[in-house]
């Protein structure tokens, strides 16, 4: 009868499977960055250094702290680092932190390809998806995409305050911020989880693939849904100062001394098709 062809006929979706989970026990799938600040095209203050008062573990949480001292010609010091691998293309990117507020600071998660470059160039061609970015004292939070040629070529999107979530965060909690990330769209979730292999939360925005691209020096466009089709890393960081923040009226003034941004998980989790029964 046709119930026996079931078994084999019946394919279904399996959802969202981890893939990576990380509590912090160790910084082992981390790499700290030394970066003075003026190599970071931002105009940052900070100078990042992989010392242990700048990046540590807690034993539960990576610790990203900033501090105001004379190091190497400036004046404040901070913890930036990058993915020891690169993940996806495509999955549910999802990082739990509490994130610092205050004058002049400018934390952000983000995805970025190792040295800002990949088989498309450099940035912005290579593609950079900042999951989660906030400024200065302000109740937001951002999420943006950048892409288009290697700069000054560069592009956004959402642009124009469009990249700004809906909705005040209370910033006193760690939440999880997160990229579901597929080919032919990003969507953008606060404080989600994934449940039976579904992602459950709250939808900040969603961008659709015909609104991303890249394109070589000459202007000439790859195929597909470059250049975000290929892996890339994690960048984790607390800037001081910078362009962006520092555009703010009054934030690069009375600038916080001490600041630090904890992460205390960070989940990949890969789509899926499995065979059901
Ligand atoms: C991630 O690992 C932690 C610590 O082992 C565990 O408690 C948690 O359930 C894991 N998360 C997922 C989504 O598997
Ligand atoms: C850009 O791409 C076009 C088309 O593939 C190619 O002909 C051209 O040589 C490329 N230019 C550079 C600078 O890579
Ligand atoms: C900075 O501190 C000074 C002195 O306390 C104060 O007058 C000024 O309003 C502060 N500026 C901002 C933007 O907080």
């Amino acid at each position: 009868m046709i119930l026996s062809f079931l078994p084999i006929l019946t394919l279904v979706s399996g959802g969202y499977v981890i893939v990576f989970n990380d509590t912090f026990t160790n910084l082992n799938n981390w790499i700290a960055v030394t970066e003075p600040g003026k190599n970071t095209g931002n105009n940052e203050w900070e100078y990042y250094t992989t010392r242990s008062v700048n990046v540590y573990s807690t034993g539960h949480s990576l610790v990203l702290h900033a501090q105001k001292e004379s190091y190497q010609g400036y004046s404040y010091t901070s913890g930036k680092v990058i993915s020891a691998k690169e993940y996806g293309p495509y999955g549910f990117f999802n990082v739990l932190a509490q994130v610092p507020k205050g004058n002049g600071l400018w934390p952000a998660i983000w995805l970025l390809p190792p040295g800002a470059k990949n088989i498309y160039g450099t940035w912005a061609a290579c593609g950079e998806i900042d999951i989660m970015e906030t400024i200065c004292t302000g109740n937001s939070a951002y999420s943006t995409l950048h892409f288009g040629g290697p700069y000054p070529a560069n592009v956004q999107y959402p642009t124009g305050g469009n990249n700004r979530y809906p909705f005040s965060i209370d910033w006193t909690k760690p939440h999880y911020f997160g990229l579901q990330w597929q080919p032919t769209f990003m969507t953008f979730w606060f404080d989600a989880q994934v449940v039976n292999g579904q992602i459950q939360g709250t939808q900040i925005l969603t961008v659709t693939s015909d609104h991303w691209y890249s394109q070589n020096s000459s202007g000439q466009r790859y195929p597909g849904n470059a250049p975000f089709n290929v892996p890339t890393g994690f960048v984790l960081n607390v800037a001081v100062g910078g362009n962006w923040p520092c555009s703010v009226s009054g934030c690069c003034e009375n600038v916080s001394t001490s600041a630090s941004m904890e992460v205390f998980n960070v989940q990949v989790w890969e789509l899926t098709q499995s065979e059901d029964q």
